[in-house]
């Protein structure tokens, strides 16, 4: 399937957000999106497939040349099909750019797939955070060095 990575635009919001419903289990106010765009335009990264959303990821920067990944995720339609590691490696390329020499994350402790896809990228899991997520459940602190 021909995949195209382009940066975030408005008219991909509502797109971004049904994907965000569909695959991500934490809510969010709509109006974040427009927000984490604007602290980091660059680190908004789409990934386009069949002319529609595929999946997105996007991020902040914070601390001292450090990011942290916000939101990930791939239409279930379109996993396993390389646009995840599209994603997070152009994702890592923008933190490069902008002077960050580590990237942290937090995933859910039973979200095996994920934790699986970040370790496989070098991420490894260095803190736990207990009820981290409104649903009380916990995370782990992942990172990577770049
Ligand atoms: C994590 C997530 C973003 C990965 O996206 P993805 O598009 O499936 O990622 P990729 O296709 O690049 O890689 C996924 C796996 O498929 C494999 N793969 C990639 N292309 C493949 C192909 N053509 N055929 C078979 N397998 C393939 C990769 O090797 C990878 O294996 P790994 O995870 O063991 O390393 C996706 O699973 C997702 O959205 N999950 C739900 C939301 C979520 O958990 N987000 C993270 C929150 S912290």
């Amino acid at each position: 399937m021909f995949v195209q990575f382009r940066s975030f635009r408005t008219e991909y919001l509502q797109q971004i957000i049904e994907i965000t419903r569909r695959n991500l289990t934490e809510r969010y106010n709509d109006f974040i999106f427009l927000d984490i765009y604007r602290s980091w335009p660059g680190a908004f990264i789409i990934g386009m497939a069949e002319n529609k959303v595929a999946g997105f990821i996007c991020g902040g920067l914070s601390g001292e040349r450090e990011a942290r990944i916000l939101m990930f995720a791939v239409d279930s339609p379109y996993r396993k099909m390389g646009i995840g590691s599209g994603l997070i490696t152009l994702f890592e390329q923008e933190a490069s750019k902008v002077k960050v020499n580590r990237i942290k994350l937090e995933v859910k402790t039973d979200n095996i797939e994920a934790i699986n896809f970040y370790k496989n990228k070098g991420y490894i899991v260095t803190g736990l955070l207990p009820s981290y997520y409104n649903d009380g459940s916990d995370a782990y602190v992942m990172q990577k060095f770049i």
